[in-house]
């Protein structure tokens, strides 16, 4: 029997999130055991029970329900895990905040800046326990970046470059809406690449590099209209399906950023490269366990780009996990969420990123949309670094 403090945990949409973080509760307590706090899957939501019930059976809740609304309501939930499509995550957590339950939201936190603000203010007056699943952040290999760039190693930041590519929705048959293709819906998603994709571009950015001051973006919808799933008549597609921009951080440096579901060969491309006066860092998630570095302090003979298997136990999070020189996946990037999550409980500090922090990242995409849109610089209105 075990005497660990329980957090019943109410897990909201049963699709590819649904599966990384139950994935993320489950490992818990085998990787990190003397945590005090241990999640128990109490309850599954989704709105087909036939779905729900075989989700839940499968992946070991105890319940279900198929109305959000009812799981929030009960009381023998104390977090609500929300992995469910944009357009649903500010009506559920505003529910959540009220009822008091702790929160965790997927990002990007909601369709627009005003949907976000809204969501913050509801848990700040509530003022419930929460954080955003930016899960790229605990990869290994990007939390070491992260401690590299703080060390001071790579001296003054000059440039940071991102890009997030994929190339799923070239197909002018592809239709929009429903569930499987809800994110080329702008109403449920809010907007297409920006918001899916280089969100977490921006948040993995600001962690590491500071605050986006200002923005000049493009986007292009390159399918104009597509068939939607709901009323199976042709309808404007109002998600941008490529993005790019350019922007200012508040250290100096500039920063370059692209995004695209039309690069053809790319599946999830995410790769980032800084570069600072004295050495240089970069990162590619389908070799996700390395870390590129290059020290212009190195002896001249032998200097060049190192290539880190970030595989050792003195590098973040892989003391938990198997031994020097074998590999961990996509998966536990959410199990580390997870872990850092009920550490958290254990300290009574916030887990970052909070809604705060992922509000400033909202900041950003909604500056990126407006300026493509008015073809124009925009302030992004974040001032300080994020957590
Ligand atoms: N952190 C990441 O890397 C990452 C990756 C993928 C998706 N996401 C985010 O996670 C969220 C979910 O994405 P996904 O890929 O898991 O989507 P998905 O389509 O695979 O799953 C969504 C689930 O939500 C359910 N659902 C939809 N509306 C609902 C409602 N009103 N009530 C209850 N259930 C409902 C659907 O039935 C489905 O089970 C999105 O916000 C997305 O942006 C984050």
């Amino acid at each position: 029997m075990s005497n660990k403090k329980e957090i019943r945990i109410g897990l909201i949409g049963c699709g590819l999130m649904g599966r990384t973080h139950t994935n993320g509760y489950k490992r818990l307590g085998d990787f990190f055991p003397e945590y005090e706090y241990r999640p128990v899957l109490k309850a599954a939501c989704s709105r087909s029970e036939d779905k729900v019930k075989a989700f839940a059976e499968q992946w070991g809740y105890e319940s279900y329900e198929t109305d959000w609304k009812a799981l929030v309501a009960r009381d023998d939930i104390d977090a609500i895990d929300i992995c469910t499509p944009n357009d649903t995550h500010a009506e559920i957590a505003i529910a959540a905040a009220a009822a008091g339950k702790m929160i965790l939201c997927e990002k990007p936190l909601a369709r627009t800046l005003a949907e976000a603000q809204t969501m913050v203010d509801a848990i700040e007056k509530a003022g419930v326990k929460n954080t955003v699943w930016y899960n790229y952040r605990r990869v290994p290999a990007v939390t070491l970046a992260k401690q590299i760039v703080d060390s001071g190693k790579l001296g003054k930041i000059f440039h940071y470059r991102a890009n997030f590519l994929q190339d799923w929705t070239i197909s002018p048959d592809l239709p929009q809406g429903g569930t499987a293709l809800w994110r080329l819906d702008s109403d449920a998603a809010g907007s297409g690449v920006t918001g899916d994709l280089l969100a977490h571009c921006i948040d993995t950015a600001m962690w590491i590099n500071g605050a986006i001051t200002d923005v000049s973006a493009m986007t292009e919808t390159f399918i104009k209209e597509r068939v939607h799933q709901a009323s199976g008549q042709v309808q404007k597609v109002g998600i941008d399906d490529a993005c790019i921009f350019h922007c200012h951080f508040k250290n100096g440096s500039l920063g370059l950023f692209e995004s695209t579901r039309y690069a053809r060969g790319h599946k999830a491309l995410y790769t980032f490269e800084i570069n600072g006066e004295h050495a240089s860092i970069r990162w590619d998630l389908h070799d996700m366990n390395r870390l590129e570095f290059f020290d212009h302090d190195d002896d001249a003979i032998v200097r060049g780009w190192r290539s880190i298997l970030v595989t050792d136990s003195d590098q973040p999070y892989m003391g938990r996990w198997w031994i020097p020189g074998t590999s961990i996946g996509y998966e536990h990037s959410f199990v580390h969420q997870v872990a850092d999550f009920f550490k958290s409980l254990e300290t009574g500090e916030p887990c970052a990123p909070t809604f705060q922090d992922a509000l400033e990242t909202q900041k950003v995409c909604e500056a990126v949309l407006a300026s493509a849109a008015s073809r124009s610089w925009k302030d992004t209105g974040v001032e300080n670094d994020i957590s």
